[in-house]
Formats: C-alpha cells, sequence, structure tokens
C-alpha cells in the first residue's frame, strides 16, 4: 500500500487513485441501477475488515439478508465480528420488538449523523459505509436544509476520523459532488450492441488522479478494474 492511502479493495481502482484512498475523508460513488454501486462498497468494507478494522455498513434500500446472501456467495465474509450491518430499510413489520434502524439510520440525514455518531460511542469504526444516500435526499424537501445536513454529516464524519464511503444514483447527485473529497462515477456504455461497464474518477481532493475512463467487470468474486486499458 502507498503511505497514507488506504485500499478500496478493488486494485486496479487504487492504482486509478494513485495509490488508493486518503483516509478520514468522505467520498461519494455515483452510478445509475445495477452498475455495482453496493458491490464497490463491499470491497471497500472488506478490505477494512481484512486490515483488522471494524467497519459499519448501514444499507437503506436493499436488506441486509439480500447483502449477506448475495456477497457471501461471492466470497466476502459478510458474518465477519469486525462487519457491523445495519438494515435501515423501511420495515412494516412494527410488531418486531427489535430496534427500528429505520427511524434512527433512515428518517433525515440530521438524525443518521447522530446515529452514527452514537454507535461510536460503542465501538471505534475505522470505515463507513452509507448505500445509498438517495432517499435521505429525498426525505429532505427543502435544498438548503440538506445541503446544510450533508455538510454537517461530512464535518462529523471528519471529526470522528472515519472513512466514509456513501453511494448515490446518479440523477439524484449534485451538491454532495462538491462537498465530498472525492467522486467516482461507474457506467453502462452500449458497444456494438453489447453493455460495457466503465469506471472513472472525477474528483480527488490532495491528490492526482488517472484522468481516463476505465472498463470494470463484476464476476462472480466482485469487481475488477483494468486501469491499464481504455474503452473502445
Ligand atoms: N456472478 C456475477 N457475475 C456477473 N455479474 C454479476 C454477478 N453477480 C452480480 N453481478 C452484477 O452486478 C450488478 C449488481 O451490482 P450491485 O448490486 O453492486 O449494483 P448497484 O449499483 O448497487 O445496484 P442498485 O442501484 O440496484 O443498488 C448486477 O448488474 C449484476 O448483474
Ligand atoms: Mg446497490
Amino acid at each position: 500500500m502507498v503511505a497514507g492511502r488506504i485500499s478500496t479493495g478493488v486494485p486496479g481502482l487504487d492504482v486509478m487513485l494513485h495509490g488508493g484512498l486518503i483516509p478520514g475523508r468522505v467520498y461519494l460513488v455515483k452510478g445509475s441501477p445495477g452498475t455495482g454501486k453496493t458491490t464497490l462498497a463491499m470491497h471497500f468494507a472488506m478490505a477494512g475488515v481484512a486490515n483488522g478494522e471494524s467497519v459499519l455498513y448501514i444499507t437503506l434500500e436493499e436488506p441486509a439478508e439480500n447483502i449477506r446472501e448475495d456477497f457471501g456467495r461471492m466470497g466476502f465474509d459478510v458474518y465477519h465480528e469486525d462487519f457491523t450491518l445495519i438494515d435501515a430499510t423501511p420495515t412494516t413489520e412494527h410488531y418486531v420488538l427489535v430496534e427500528d434502524f429505520f427511524e434512527t439510520f433512515a428518517k433525515n440525514l440530521n438524525k443518521l449523523t447522530e446515529s452514527i455518531k452514537e454507535q461510536f460511542r460503542v465501538r471505534r469504526y475505522s470505515r463507513v459505509v452509507v448505500d445509498p444516500i438517495t432517499m435521505l435526499k429525498l426525505a429532505t424537501k427543502d435544498e438548503i436544509d440538506y445541503r446544510r445536513a450533508f455538510l454537517t454529516f461530512v464535518k462529523s464524519m471528519m471529526r470522528l476520523k472515519v472513512t466514509v464511503l456513501i453511494t448515490s444514483e446518479l440523477e439524484r447527485t449534485d451538491i454532495e459532488e462538491y462537498l465530498v473529497s472525492g467522486v467516482i462515477e461507474m457506467k453502462l456504455l452500449e458497444r456494438d450492441g453489447k453493455l460495457m461497464r466503465a469506471i472513472k474518477v472525477t474528483k480527488f481532493r490532495g491528490s492526482g488522479f488517472d484522468n481516463v475512463i476505465r472498463p470494470y467487470e463484476i464476476t462472480e468474486t466482485g469487481m475488477v478494474v483494468h486501469p491499464d486499458r481504455t474503452v473502445p
């Protein structure tokens, strides 16, 4: 690993980032449906676990059991004790006598920030994933309120010295891009009647980065980025 950097869990992407992410900052992964945002987030989480770190993963749209099933099959250690998966998807099962993580984590962005800080009182995490942030944005009517809440989120995470990866849908992403330290965009392109996956880094504060759009694949063991190839 390059000094002062941490791995995204995807070696080819680390190359594009000139050695990996700068820790203690907030990064945004954006892409249309099915591009692999959750897959990349899972690589990022598991790279932390493999490094002996504690990781907090908050899922807001895909139920935790689906994540465990799909990514467990890909070979990710989804039951590792250093991997805390919080299911903050909406639930209608109000008779269930467990903590309602939707209410605490997904009600709005300020609640998410507070709930993450609360988790840090129990355990120190060095990586946090919020997948995806989209719902929280839709939950805020006022653009200014959202911007303020997002800035508070970013500042709070930096104060906790945690590296955060948030995912978002392409069309729903705007002001977040200005406020985070880095942006990675994943795309599906059409080439010769076939769908092709392509990834690019569009922003990375404090570092140079590969400014070429690169092909990637999703295989049965996860995501593979080809930093030495170009998109035809
Ligand atoms: N074994 C596999 N081989 C090839 N592709 C796979 C495999 N398993 C999953 N995929 C692909 O990975 C993609 C799903 O990735 P992922 O769930 O990370 O995307 P996403 O961007 O998070 O999607 P969403 O917007 O729905 O949350 C799908 O397009 C799926 O076809
Ligand atoms: Mg997803």
